[in-house]
């Protein structure tokens, strides 16, 4: 596959999709952006976190990395248990691996994390980087293991407060990496919507947008199985929140 630059996709996705997105954040309070070559790019990012996997070691919950090391490799660890340490705990049980925005060798990877940040920027009109000042994007592929990998139910209290000074209002823009039916069976990615309705959130290879003011989280995945953390089999999604710098 031939990758195209990260901002002339994302470019193209804005000018095609900029309504759509718009009344569908408005009204909804979620969008699914889905598009071919987004779609070739989230399998190519999906081979290459599975073909790195074998060789990261996954780091306990409480251990800390150095954000500089980010841009030589990866760095995996669990996010396990109900004391998250960003914002209100909820319990949750899956692996988080955190890449720099350009990590090297994660072609794919890189610039399907240059979309995310790139329609995050687009959409929220930031052009004035100052604005994200004292703050990192944490860009990361989030594993839940088939075997009872989940997230509860949460709003994100944390990041609001992260942006207050920005103005900005609050969207995660992630990426659907996995197949139920496929790499899983049961449970998933879901928002409660703004009438109240819970939508499933697995679309694979799309662009999943929305408001983390409104309630989500991954029901359980594949609860007929014993959990093995180091499986390549689960649930994959890619996120790129913003964290204050707090080193
Ligand atoms: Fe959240």
């Amino acid at each position: 596959m031939m990758l195209k630059d990260s901002s002339a996709l994302v470019r193209d996705l804005f000018e095609n999709n900029r309504l759509s997105i718009s009344a569908g954040l408005e009204r909804d309070g979620y969008f699914i952006l889905r598009n071919e070559e987004v779609s070739a790019l989230v399998h190519a990012a999906r081979g290459e976190y599975l073909s790195a996997l074998d060789g990261l070691e996954i780091n306990a919950q409480k251990s800390r990395f150095n954000r500089a090391d980010l841009s030589h490799q990866p760095w995996r660890k669990m996010a396990i248990g109900a004391t998250n340490g960003v914002g209100e705990p909820y319990a949750q049980f899956l692996t988080s691996t955190y890449f720099s925005e350009s990590t090297p060798k994660f072609f794919a990877i890189n610039v399907l994390f240059g979309v995310l940040l790139g329609l995050r920027d687009i959409l929220f009109n930031l052009t004035d980087k100052d604005a994200l000042s004292g703050t990192w994007n944490a860009c990361r592929i989030h594993h839940y293991p088939r075997g009872g990998g989940f997230m509860s139910m949460h709003k994100d209290t944390h990041f609001p407060k992260v942006l207050g000074t920005t103005g900005m209002p609050f969207l995660q823009v992630s990426a659907c990496m996995s197949r139920r039916g496929i790499d899983f069976q049961n449970g998933g990615g879901f928002v409660v919507d703004k009438l109240g309705n819970k939508v499933d959130l697995e679309s694979y290879g799309a662009i999943v947008m929305f408001d983390g003011n409104q309630p989500h989280g991954v029901d359980c995945i594949d609860l007929d199985v014993v959990p093995d953390i180091r499986s390549k089999s689960g649930r994959l999604a890619a996120f790129t929140n913003i964290y204050e710098i707090l080193d």
